[in-house]
């Protein structure tokens, strides 16, 4: 960095004025495009696919307008200012100020903060009998739990499939450090506080998949703790759930076989959980289904065999201060039949 920056400088003494305009169009261009980039995909809070989202936007989009009248009407009056021909009356300077600085700012502040706290109580209504699932921010990751009517838990991780049209309830935990829940597509984002339960209920309204991020400073690998969200049809939601619930199949082929044994004989199965198998550990991520999830490490790398195998073999290069240890000391035979293993538990 100390010697790139100064090479910057000098490149910059050399340049035409027209070669540093165009650079800045070029620049403005770029900031200008990246800027509309953000308004769309799956993790953004100006495309709305869930209630809370919609409001948030709304909210958002008059903010944003009512903000560029103010900057207008002051450009306006600077102009004024600048190009008068004659000078003010003695009244003219106390009315802006009292009118443009006290009347104006407290009118406005005020209706968008009724307007504001009248959104909330929809988001946290309670749900309208759709699942409760429970969302637990670990180090880093993201323990997911659906609740059913016999308090018996479904254990997932890193994904959540939501019916469209229903709302959802959530209860967020955390039992180290603050973390934050945030799907922007789907509603605002609700810390996630250790000894607290916080609630959010989710209402999607399209199907789609997105992307749900940690929004609370937590640690080194904050920016690196996502999760996909699938809202799809209620029904396929509830096949998908059910065979969530199921045990893992047992592995069939020699070197998934090879894997199991090597789960086992690593101690992997201290800490995780495969329903079906003895590995019963709870400290990481319940990997019954983990070949089905679209990701590995909460987003880190694909759940197919180069990126277990990769996990497998160094999850801190991956992922810096994330509690699983390295298994590199496995000759890479090891490595292969584990993450064949893993990868078949669909
Ligand atoms: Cu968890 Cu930031």
């Amino acid at each position: 960095m100390t010697r790139s920056a100064p090479n910057l400088v000098i490149g910059a003494d050399h340049r035409t004025c027209r070669e540093a305009g165009s650079e800045g169009a070029v620049l403005a261009l770029l900031v200008a495009a990246s800027s509309l980039v953000g308004c769309s995909g799956l993790q953004s809070s100006l495309d709305p696919a869930g209630r809370g989202a919609e409001r948030i936007a709304v909210l958002f989009w008059w903010m944003t307008g009512g903000t560029a009248l103010i900057w207008a009407a002051v450009m306006g009056l600077t102009l004024y200012t600048v190009f008068r021909r004659r000078e003010p009356g003695p009244r003219a300077p106390r009315l802006l100020i009292v009118g443009g600085g006290v009347v104006l700012p407290v009118v406005v502040l005020t209706g968008l903060l009724i307007w504001g706290l009248a959104l909330l109580p929809p988001l946290l209504a309670p749900a309208d009998g759709g699942p409760t699932i429970r969302v637990t921010g670990e180090q880093y990751w993201w323990r997911v739990q659906y609740l059913a009517d016999d308090g018996q838990a479904i254990a997932l991780a890193n994904e959540l499939r939501l019916p469209v049209g229903r709302s959802v309830e959530l209860e967020l935990e955390s039992h180290d450090v603050i973390h934050s829940f945030w799907i922007p597509a789907l509603a605002g984002k609700v810390d996630m506080i250790p000894g607290r339960r916080t609630r959010l209920t989710l209402e999607p309204t399209r199907t789609g998949v997105f992307r749900g991020v940690c929004a609370e400073y937590c640690g080194p690998s904050h920016a690196k703790m996502a999760f996909s969200v699938v809202v799809a049809e209620e029904d396929e939601v509830a096949r998908w759930l059910a065979h969530q619930a199921e045990p893992a199949r047992p592995a069939t082929l020699p070197l998934a076989v090879r894997g199991q044994e090597l789960f086992v004989a690593s101690g992997c199965a201290a800490c995780h959980t495969i329903r079906g198998t003895v590995a019963d550990g709870a400290v990481g991520p319940d990997l019954t289904h983990v070949g089905g999830r679209p990701t590995v490490g909460a987003g880190a790398l694909g759940s197919d065999q180069e990126g277990l195998r990769r996990w497998l073999a160094g999850p801190e290069r991956i992922k810096p201060g994330v509690h699983m240890p390295a298994f590199a000391m496995l000759p890479p035979a090891d490595l292969q039949a584990l993450a064949t293993y893993l990868e078949g538990l669909k």
